[in-house]
């Protein structure tokens, strides 16, 4: 058997191609689909490469094997599947996976959250058989519930439960990841085979600028790992990786990756304009708290010339019985948005109509446009009349 990798760089993931180089039977690990997400442009730069090798070579390749649903990278799988028939291969429990972002990308009903996208669903201990390679499926989950490792010959394929010994395991805080389930696959599964096994990682991110390294043995990982070691007790790793965790940034190509990986690699179909669209959910800051204030009639007579009073109510209603508070501008609701691109943002503005209803609203807006001293006036001219009446009878 043999084994050849590829590095990509920009998400340092790493491809392997795994063949028999007698039978020429093949298989391809986690291809990359390049995405550029300045641009939104995918490339095939990546898949390229291992097309051209294939080629080259004389290999056939029967099953693209996804570790699992990346989140940092596009899936590759359709590109090999439509150019060379391969089986596209994941874990049977990816649909626990769909399950949970089917929700985040709102995708409704019409997308299976069953794994019926992929062509082969593998349980745990399951073997595939890609001609004469053996593929055997050992569960892993911690990092995604549906995480493989592959099995072949003598050589593990771990995706991202187990990275070289110098930088340590997958992170666990993605939807449905577990610590406990992490320490579990790679303490009581991975190392309990033989410390001659050699070990394939799904990333490299090169520790202090090391050149790339993507082979090392269950050997090396249970002595120098630097997270999950032999004599790493199960309450320290977890504590230690839940510590991580919680400093790390979400990777850069989240919600591209995912979207597109759930649906076994598929872009989203195209738009009646012949254009495919990413859907990237928005979480929002919470609502900035309004800040428009509510002034009585006795504080407008106190702010006195410092303010400026807006009336928005309709001319007719203006010339009507309540009268007009003398200092205040005539602006009808309808006009004050159009208005207001001639005022001052930092001017306190006061607004006034019948009862305080519309005026509100309009601050509301106002604030809303970056206003930043609003005031209404409680209660509206009616109040305001009350106060002159009760002024009146006073004095
Ligand atoms: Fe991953």
């Amino acid at each position: 058997m043999q084994i050849k990798p590829f590095h990509d760089p920009s998400t340092y993931t790493l491809t392997y191609v795994v063949y028999d180089e007698h039978s020429r039977d093949a298989v391809v690990i986690d291809p990359v689909l390049d995405y550029d997400p300045s641009g939104s442009a995918t490339s095939t730069r990546s898949l390229d490469a291992v097309a051209s090798f294939i080629v080259e070579e004389g290999l056939v390749v029967h099953d693209v094997l996804e570790t699992h649903a990346h989140a940092d990278h596009l899936s590759g799988s359709q590109y090999l599947k439509a150019r060379f028939g391969a089986r596209i291969v994941i874990g049977a429990r990816i649909s626990e996976v769909q399950a949970v972002f089917a929700t985040v990308f709102d995708l409704g009903a019409s997308f299976a959250v069953d794994g019926s996208q992929f062509d082969v669903l593998l349980a745990d201990g399951e073997t595939l058989h890609a001609g004469t390679l053996a593929i055997e499926a050992i569960s892993t989950p911690g990092h995604t519930p549906a995480c493989m490792t592959y099995k072949i010959a003598d050589a593990v394929f771990t995706g991202d439960a187990l990275f070289i010994e110098d930088y340590g395991t997958g992170r666990c805080d993605f939807p449905g990841g577990s610590a406990d389930a992490l320490y579990s696959s790679v303490h009581e599964r991975l190392y309990a085979l033989p410390d001659d096994t050699r070990v394939f990682v799904g990333h490299d991110y090169q520790p202090g600028g090391r050149r790339v390294r993507w082979e090392t043995t269950i050997g090396a990982s249970k002595e120098a790992n630097l997270q999950l070691r032999a004599a790493t007790s199960r309450e320290d790793f977890v504590r230690a990786r839940q510590e991580r965790d919680a400093k790390l940034a979400a990777p850069r190509l989240l919600y591209p990756s995912v979207q597109v990986n759930l649906d076994a690699g598929r872009l989203p179909p195209p738009h009646a304009n012949g254009r495919r669209y990413l859907t990237v959910p928005l979480r929002e800051t919470p609502n900035v708290p309004c800040t428009v204030r509510d002034i009585d009639p006795a504080e407008l007579v106190r702010l006195g010339k410092s303010v400026r009073v807006i009336d928005v109510r309709e001319p007719a209603e203006a010339a009507g019985e309540l009268g007009r508070i003398p200092a205040a501008e005539l602006v009808p609701l309808a006009t004050v948005e159009s208005a207001a691109e001639s005022w001052k943002k930092d001017e306190p503005l006061v607004l006034v109509c019948r009862s305080g209803a519309r005026s509100s609203r309009a601050a509301s807006h106002l604030a809303a446009l970056g206003f930043r001293h609003v005031m209404n006036l409680r209660g509206g001219m009616l109040a305001w009349n009350d106060t002159k009446a009760a002024s009146a009878a006073l004095a």
